[in-house]
């Protein structure tokens, strides 16, 4: 009989932590996403402690540079963990993964994966932001610490963990460019923090974070695993900036493209979601025609909070995070209409 929560599963995705460089010397000059995700972990000393002497599955799910991440390797990855995180022998999922997309990766696995699962038992994404041939290598410490997470009684839902500090999918973000504490949970700080070999939890982020996920609050999508899997067409919604200057051009050529049509936009509008006149107009003008609009806010933190003067809906969510879930809010309606009769 299988032993109950005695492994954890590492799905490999790619990203800087599989990456190489041609010399030990080189942070910046290599490709992503060359090493397996089971080679990659027998060479982390440190893993077997971080482990507690649970045993360790790997599984390569994707090998690749996440800036060309996409809805299909998403879904695959929402399926593997899902069958993981069913299975009684397994106490937690840990993926591996690029940095540049890990937090629309991480939001789209927060709103797929089934509540009761993630209620259970935690994913937690981790990542490097120098490759695994640097002599000064982050990846092994993220991974241990990944591990950390995983294992500690309070972890639930989808985390992200990088250079110690643990954040929800919610808040995480990638705001820096080469440091190698990349991301930040903004005003609402991290989650938790990885102290040596302990992880200790923010109690009132944490307090936050578990009602919600138990309010099943961010599984927006409800059923959305069980159709993700046979998803071919994925909805098009692009993303568009309001900036000094910005016109309706973009928006009138995305609504000309008929190759394929534009279900959705998402539009990062500066400070409090404001937009250029004419790029409200042209956007009003989409909604009119049954293209779904959503200002987010260009600013890193703070989201868009509603004024009596909006003629188009806000979110609260980063503009890229706002994307992904209206791809699978659109999906999720599509599903749920009726066929049309013939
Ligand atoms: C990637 O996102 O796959 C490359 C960059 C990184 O992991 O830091």
């Amino acid at each position: 009989m299988a032993k109950i929560n005695q492994n954890v599963v590492i799905l490999g995705t790619g990203g800087t932590i599989a990456g190489t460089a041609a010399s030990s010397a080189d942070h910046t000059g290599y490709t992503a996403a060359q090493i397996g995700v089971e080679q990659l972990m027998s060479a982390i000393a440190g893993l077997p402690a971080a482990l507690q002497g649970r045993g360790l599955i790997t599984e390569q799910v994707a090998q690749i540079d996440s800036k060309d991440m996409d809805f299909a390797t998403m879904a695959r990855l929402a399926t593997r963990c899902a069958h993981w995180l069913s299975r009684e022998e397994v106490s937690a999922v840990v993926v591996t993964h690029g940095t540049d997309t890990l937090e629309e990766t991480a939001w789209f696995l927060q709103c797929v994966l089934p509540a009761q699962l993630l209620a259970a038992k935690p994913v937690v994404l981790t990542c490097a932001m120098r490759p695994a041939t640097s002599s000064e290598a982050d990846g092994p410490r993220n991974v241990c610490d990944a591990v950390r997470v995983a294992l500690s009684a309070q972890a639930r839902g989808v985390l992200a963990v990088c250079a110690g500090d643990v954040h929800s999918a919610l808040q995480v973000q990638k705001v820096h460019s080469h440091a190698l504490n990349a991301f930040s949970s903004g005003d609402a700080g991290p989650i938790a923090q990885v102290v040596g070999e302990s992880v200790v939890f923010n109690a009132l982020q944490e307090a936050i974070y578990k009602e919600n996920l138990a309010a099943g609050q961010w599984n927006i999508a409800g059923a959305a695993i069980k159709y993700i899997v046979s998803t071919v067409h994925w909805p098009r919604v692009e993303l568009l900036l309001n900036h000094s200057q910005a016109s309706g051009a973009v928006v009138h050529a995305l609504l000309a493209d008929s190759a394929q049509p534009v279900r959705g936009l998402v539009v990062a509008g500066t400070g409090n979601g404001s937009l250029s006149v004419d790029l409200e107009h042209a956007l009003v003008d989409a909604q009119s025609h049954g293209v779904r609009v959503l200002r987010a806010s260009r600013c890193a933190w703070g989201g868009v909070s509603a004024t009596v003067n909006d003629r188009l809906p806000g979110t609260t969510l980063s503009a890229v995070k706002a994307r992904v879930q209206m791809v699978l809010e659109l999906l999720h309606d599509t599903e749920l209409s009726p066929a049309p009769e013939n």
